[in-house]
């Protein structure tokens, strides 16, 4: 059920704080389906985090419950003249918020967000094969497979794939 309480919004740099308490959380799961963390994110990271998306071709959005965030997605365009009309996403939602539709309210605004901008016409995420929610989500907005990173990344002493996602308009 999505819950409307919850508001997708741009990050402001005053979401510091709430940024790195969700992260925190976050990567104290210590997740096998993405990349771990050594040391818990402080404000001061995030508030770099945030001040990373503050160019033309970045975006970054969180889901808000009042003063808690409780999921971000993020853009950033690439930097080369070849690449200008794409760029990479990130995103996550805090364990207990999940299958709630937050994850997919999340990836359609920052889809709106990029689709909006002329000069957008391509949007990739490299995901662990074994992220089934993730590939899931990405597969229900719009994206396709397009390459395998075989056996790229190294989980519990086992290697395996990564794939690389994009959806083109
Ligand atoms: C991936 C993630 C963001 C999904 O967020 P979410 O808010 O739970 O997703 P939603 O409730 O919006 O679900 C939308 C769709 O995603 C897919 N999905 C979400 N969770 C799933 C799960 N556990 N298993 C299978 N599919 C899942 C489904 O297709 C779902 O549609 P449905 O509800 O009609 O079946 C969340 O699981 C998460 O934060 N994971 C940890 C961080 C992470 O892996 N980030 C991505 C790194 S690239």
């Amino acid at each position: 059920m999505s819950d409307r309480s919850i508001d997708i919004r741009e990050a402001v740099t005053g979401d510091a704080k709430a940024l790195a308490e969700y992260a925190g959380a976050l990567f104290a799961e210590r997740l096998t389906t993405m990349f771990l963390h050594d040391s818990p994110p402080t404000q001061e990271d995030q508030l770099r985090f945030i001040e990373g998306f503050e160019a033309e071709n970045a975006h970054l959005l969180v889901a808000a419950r009042g003063d808690e965030i409780v999921g971000m997605a993020g853009f950033k365009g690439h930097g080369r003249p070849q690449l200008r009309h794409a760029g990479i996403i990130g995103f996550g939602v805090a364990q207990p918020c999940r299958r709630q539709g937050i994850g997919l309210r999340l990836l359609n605004g920052l889809i709106a967000w990029a689709e909006a901008d002329p000069l957008l016409s391509r949007i990739e995420c490299d995901v662990f094969a074994i992220n089934t929610p993730a590939l899931s989500l990405l597969e229900k907005t719009g994206f396709e497979r397009e390459g395998t990173m075989r056996r790229a990344i190294e989980v519990g002493g086992e290697k395996i794939d990564n794939y690389l996602l994009a959806r083109i308009w």
